[in-house]
């Protein structure tokens, strides 16, 4: 029997990622591609939503793709690929706006949230119609579960309503996908500010801990971070946000349990749980930094692995397009 098929993507808005999406989605995709028939993307596209310089978006596809494989992503496993180089992407989300309401799109709380921030004149239609490019990434590879953080829940429920939709009006072109949100205890939050999430786009360095940092840079934002004058290794979310984002991570990190953490721990003051956190991320990023570097080292070789694998998905996304534009009435070229 076939593997379910799974899809997740993430965009190439930074240099380097940020432990958040290492524990967040990194690790829980290196698990998933196990068990699922996984398609992971460097979602570029998404990506021209906010303005770029050209060679830099270049390079942090690149960088975010090397990071994906330095974490575990293997490439002989997971189809792990460039959305910009498989054209069926932006062609079904061509046909998916005509089936989608322009009320339905306008309730998307992170458009919502981001033109009124940045207000209407600098807001660009892409980001409007950016969750119907994500039902397009979704819908072309059959996919059964798609991994999200819960901000994207809302636009995996919008690619439901598209694929029953699209099913319904012409006939059976898309399988009806899972949204699979994450766990609390796979949230981390940022250093310096622990009620806020750890973000890429985030204003203070300080607060957040790089893939790719320098291990000694990382070492020393631990030690810097947050706490609390409590001067207790305990876990209570509320109370202590800084010290319980900090054993989250070392909990994710090692796979132990919080209570044990705390045990070993106990007595012990921040100093000491500090430095011990410092060491099981040095351990764990150290390797995976190399590796990216190394990769970042042969450009060329890199974007063949990217090429072959986006051969790969272009067979599952074609054959998809096709019988879409079929039952859509599409004129076939022959
Ligand atoms: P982003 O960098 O916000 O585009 O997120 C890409 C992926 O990483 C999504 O699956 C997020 O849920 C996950 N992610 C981002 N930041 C965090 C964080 N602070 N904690 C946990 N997961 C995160
Ligand atoms: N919008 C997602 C994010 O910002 C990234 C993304 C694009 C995605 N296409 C996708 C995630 C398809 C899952 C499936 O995190």
């Amino acid at each position: 029997m076939s593997k379910p098929r799974l899809y997740s993507g993430m965009q190439p808005s930074a240099d380097s990622l940020q432990i958040g999406n290492y524990i967040g989605a990194l690790m829980q995709w290196r698990d998933l591609q196990e068990t699922y028939d996984a398609y992971f993307s460097v979602v570029d596209l998404h990506a021209l939503t906010q303005p770029n310089d050209p060679s830099e978006l270049r390079e942090k596809t690149r960088r975010t793709a090397a990071q994906y494989i330095a974490a575990g992503i293997e490439p002989s496993k997971s189809t792990l690929y460039v959305q910009s180089h498989v054209r069926a992407h932006a062609e079904l989300a061509w046909i998916l706006s005509t089936i989608t309401g322009f009320g339905e799109a306008s309730r998307m709380t992170q458009f919502k949230d981001k033109s009124q921030r940045y207000g209407a004149d600098a807001t660009n239609v892409g980001l409007f119609t950016y969750p119907v490019l994500m039902a397009a990434d979704i819908l072309l590879y059959q996919t059964d579960i798609v991994p999200v953080g819960d901000d994207q829940k809302q636009h995996v429920e919008l690619t439901r309503d598209l694929a029953e939709r699209f099913n319904a009006r012409y006939g059976d072109a898309f399988r009806v996908p899972i949204p699979v949100i994450q766990q609390d205890t796979a949230r981390i939050y940022d250093l310096q500010m622990p009620t806020a999430k750890m973000s890429k786009s985030a204003e203070s360095d300080a607060g957040v801990l790089w893939l790719l940092d320098d291990p000694a840079a990382s070492a020393k934002k631990i030690m810097r971070a947050v706490t609390d004058s409590e001067g207790s290794v305990r876990y209570d979310r509320e109370a202590k946000p800084g010290v319980s984002n900090l054993l989250v991570i070392y909990a994710a990190l090692t796979g132990r349990q919080i209570p044990a953490i705390e045990d070993e721990y106990a007595g012990r003051g921040y100093g000491d749980f500090k430095k011990g956190l410092a060491e099981v991320v040095v351990e764990e990023f150290g390797p995976v930094r190399q590796r990216a570097l190394e990769l970042l080292d042969d450009p060329a070789e890199l974007d063949r692995v990217l090429a072959a694998n986006a051969a790969r998905a272009d067979e599952v996304a074609d054959a998809t397009l096709a019988d879409v534009y079929d039952k859509m009435g599409l004129l076939r070229r022959v």
